[in-house]
């Protein structure tokens, strides 16, 4: 099961601004979302991301595999693709395995990819990388004592300002 995660960032490494706005990013971010969200069709976020980007700019509609990471597991989400659910990133996964899934892409937010990161499970990370710095907001990863060596995968210029990083952790 190959595990991808899939972010924009500022050119500093930001996932976010303070406003919390997402006037920074490209169409060709969000073009890329959409489509490795349907290639893989296994998504994984966190609930803030979630509350984001549902229901009208969720990436799967009907099918597939929306895996949305709270502790509140006693809602019931309207979309039927949709499970809330506090497992471990290691129970996750084996879960979507047993489901079929060969990849999953996770989406955001930090907290989320955090934890995939700090557990060792991440096997490729694609970074959209937007003109843009901010000095303050969300960092791609929280403050956790790890280090990952990558190594680069592929460079792609998507359009005259904004440029893809496809990385895989090394070891994997
Ligand atoms: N640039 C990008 O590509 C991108 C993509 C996505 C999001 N973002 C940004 O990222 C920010 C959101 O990131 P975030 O780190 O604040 O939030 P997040 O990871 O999207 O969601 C955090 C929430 O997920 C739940 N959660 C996280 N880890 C969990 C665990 N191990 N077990 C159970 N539940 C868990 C908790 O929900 P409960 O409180 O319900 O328990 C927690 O409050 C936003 O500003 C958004 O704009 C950026």
């Amino acid at each position: 099961m190959k595990i991808i995660v899939y972010l924009a960032t500022s050119a500093n490494g930001m996932i976010s601004n303070n406003r919390n706005v997402p006037d920074w990013l490209s169409p060709e971010y969000g073009q890329g979302f959409m489509a490795i969200s349907q290639r893989t069709q296994a998504v994984i976020m966190g609930k803030t991301t979630y509350h984001i980007l549902a229901p009208d700019y969720l990436p799967l509609k009907d099918s597939g595999s929306l895996v949305v990471l709270t502790h509140d597991k006693d809602t019931v989400p309207p979309q039927a693709n949709v499970l809330f659910t506090d497992n471990s990133p290691e129970k996750i996964i084996a879960q979507l395995a047993a489901k079929g899934h060969t990849e999953a892409v996770i989406i955001g937010g930090r907290q989320v990819v955090s934890a995939f990161m700090e557990a060792g499970l991440v096997d490729e990370i694609i970074l959209v990388v937007e003109p843009v710095l901010f000095g303050k907001g969300l960092s791609l990863v929280e403050e956790v004592e790890f280090e990952v060596p990558l190594s680069l995968v592929a460079v792609e210029k998507l359009n005259n300002h904004t440029v893809e990083l496809h990385y895989a952790v090394k070891g994997k």
